[in-house]
C-alpha cells in the first residue's frame, strides 16, 4: 500500500460512545462527571503503559513491534515467497495466541472462500490453522491435504504446549513416512534459545526459525513473526498492518481520554465493569471481521480475568467477552441483548466502505415485504441494520458504542488490534492486575499432563483417577 499522510488520515479508524453517554441513554449512560471522575486514574494507566514501554520483563515487548523489526520483515517476506514458489498448501499448527491473529487475518485481508478459489486466483497456497487435538479434525485435515506438498509452520514459545505439539508428532511422523526432509517441511517460530522446538531444529540439523520475542506474551503476538509469517504467505502487505499499528499508536500517546481512542474505550469499559456490566459483546458488522472478535475474546479474558491484584488483594476482575456477529445474530442473541438482564455493554464494529458494495436487483414489486429491498445494495442494508440494531438497544437503555473501520485492509486492521492490545493494557493497569500471565490455564494443562502420565504428575493422577470412579449421572 502506498501509505501517503493523506490516505492514513482517510482510513483513520473512529470511535463513536453518544449511546454509552447520558444523552441519550438518562441515568444508564454515563456523564461526562462520571467519565471525568475517571481521569486520575485513566491517567495512571496511561502513565504505566507509557512507562513501561518495550520492557521484555513486564512482558511488553509488544508495544514496540510496529518499530523493531525492519530485518525480520525482510526476511520473512523472502520465507513466504519461497513458500509461495515450492508449496500447494501451508499449515499453521498452534493454539491461542498462537493461533487466534493468523485465524484473524487470514479472515480479515483475504477472499471469504480462499481455500475454494482455483489456485490461479488464490495467487497463494492453501491455508489451515489447527488450533486443536479433536483427531476427527486432524484427519479431516489429512484427508484434503498432502504432506509431501505442504509447508507446517509449527508455533509454540515453549515448544511443551501438549496440543501444538501433538500435532507436530503426527505431521513429522506422517512426513518421515513419505520420505520428506522435515527440514524443507518445517518453519518454527519460537523462542529464541529455550523451549523444545529449538531442541528439535538442533537434532533435525537446522529448521528455519522465527524467534516469538521474550517479552511478548501470545495473545499479544500477531504483529510478531506469529502472525507476520503466515500473513506473508497469503500475499497480505504485513509493512502496512505494522504501519497501521504505529499509526494508532501515534494517535494513542496522549494521556488525555478524550483525544486517546484507545484510553476512552478502556475507561468506558472499566466504567461498564465497576457498573456491574459483566459481559462485554464483540459484534462486527462485517464477515471479515468475525475472528477479530474471537481473537479479542482471548485477548480480553486471559489478560483481565484475575483473582488478584498486583498488590496481591483478592480481587476477581475481569469481564466475559461474547462474540456475535452482525447481522446474523440479531437473529439470534440480540432479543436477549435488549430486554435481558443489565449486565453487557456492546461494542460495534462497523465498516463504512465494504469491498463489494452488492446491488440488490429490483423484483417482486407487487410484494412489499420484499419489493422496497430491489435498488438497494447489500452494503446499505447491512449499514442500515447496524445502525438499527444500535438505535433499538440504545432505545432499550443498553449502553453501546461504535469503532469504525473506514474499509478493511492492512492498515485498518493493524490499526484495530493495537488499538485492543493497548485498551487492554490501559483495563488491565485501571483493573490493577497482572494483564500479561495466565496462571488459571496451568491447573488444566497440568491435570492433562497427570491423566496421560507424565512423570512428575503421580498423585494428581491418582486424585483424578479417584473423581473419575465416583461419577454422578441422572440417569
Ligand atoms: O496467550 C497465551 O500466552 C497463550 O494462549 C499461548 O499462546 C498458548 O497457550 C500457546 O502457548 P505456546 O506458545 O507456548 O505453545
Amino acid at each position: 500500500m502506498n501509505l501517503t499522510d493523506e490516505l492514513k488520515k482517510a482510513l483513520r479508524l473512529r470511535v463513536d460512545y453518544t449511546n454509552a453517554t447520558d444523552k441519550y441513554l438518562g441515568k444508564k449512560g454515563f456523564s461526562d462527571a462520571k467519565l471525568n471522575k475517571l481521569r486520575p486514574l485513566a491517567e495512571k494507566a496511561h502513565a504505566y503503559v507509557a512507562d513501561n514501554r518495550g520492557k521484555d520483563e513486564l512482558f511488553m515487548g509488544w508495544t514496540e513491534l510496529p518499530y523493531n523489526q525492519d530485518e525480520i520483515v525482510a526476511d520473512i517476506l523472502e520465507t513466504a515467497k519461497n513458500v509461495r514458489e515450492k508449496f500447494d498448501t501451508f499449515v499453521v499448527l498452534g493454539i491461542g495466541g498462537s493461533a487466534l491473529g493468523p485465524t484473524m487475518a487470514f479472515n480479515a485481508l483475504c477472499h471469504l472462500h480462499y481455500n475454494d478459489l482455483p489456485k490461479a486466483k488464490r495467487n497463494g497456497p492453501r491455508f489451515f490453522v489447527e488450533d486443536n487435538v479433536d483427531p476427527v479434525r486432524m484427519q479431516a485435515l489429512l484427508d484434503v491435504i498432502d504432506v509431501k506438498t505442504t509447508c507446517f509452520n509449527v508455533i509454540s514459545k515453549s515448544g511443551a504446549t501438549s496440543e501444538t505439539m501433538t500435532q507436530y508428532l503426527i505431521v513429522s511422523d506422517l512426513l518421515k513416512k513419505a520420505g520428506a526432509d522435515l527440514k524443507e517441511h518445517l518453519i518454527f517460530t519460537t523462542d529464541a534459545a529455550r523451549g523444545n522446538l529449538v531442541k528439535i531444529s538442533n537434532e533435525l540439523g537446522g529448521v528455519k526459525s522465527y524467534v516469538l520475542p521474550d517479552g511478548v506474551g501470545g495473545r499479544f503476538s500477531e504483529l510478531c513473526p506469529v502472525g507476520l509469517l503466515p500473513a506473508a504467505v497469503l500475499g497480505i502487505d504485513v509493512k502496512a498492518m505494522l504501519a497501521g499499528a504505529a499509526y494508532i499508536d501515534e494517535l494513542c500517546k496522549t494521556n488525555d481520554f478524550r483525544a486517546n481512542p484507545a484510553l476512552l474505550s478502556a475507561v468506558l469499559q472499566y466504567a461498564a465493569m465497576k457498573d456491574g456490566k459483566n459481559v462485554g459483546v464483540m459484534m462486527p458488522y462485517s464477515d471479515n471481521l468475525r475472528f477479530v472478535a474471537d481473537w479479542y475474546a482471548q485477548l480480553w479474558a486471559e489478560s483481565l480475568g484475575k483473582n488478584v491484584t498486583l498488590k496481591g488483594k483478592p480481587c476477581n476482575a475481569g469481564q466475559t467477552p461474547v462474540k456475535a456477529l452482525g447481522v446474523t445474530d440479531q437473529h439470534s442473541q440480540v432479543q436477549l441483548y435488549t430486554e435481558g438482564p443489565f449486565d453487557k455493554i456492546v461494542t460495534f464494529l462497523s465498516v463504512d466502505k465494504y469491498a463489494t458494495p452488492f446491488p440488490i436487483p429490483e423484483g417482486c414489486e407487487n410484494i412489499p415485504d420484499v419489493g422496497f429491498l430491489g435498488g438497494h445494495t447489500m452494503e446499505e442494508l447491512i449499514q442500515a441494520e447496524n445502525k438499527a440494531t444500535a438505535y433499538a438497544l440504545t432505545k432499550a437503555g443498553r449502553l453501546n458504542y461504535t469503532i469504525s473501520l473506514p474499509e478493511v485492509n492492512e492498515f485498518t486492521l493493524g490499526q484495530l488490534l493495537y488499538f485492543f492490545e493497548l485498551q487492554t493494557a490501559y483495563t488491565g493497569a485501571m483493573l490493577d492486575v497482572d494483564t500479561y500471565n495466565q496462571p488459571g490455564v496451568e491447573a488444566g494443562k497440568k491435570a492433562t499432563f497427570a491423566l496421560l502420565g507424565k512423570n512428575g504428575y503421580e498423585g494428581q493422577k491418582k486424585e483424578l483417577d479417584g473423581a473419575a470412579s465416583d461419577p454422578k449421572y441422572v440417569i
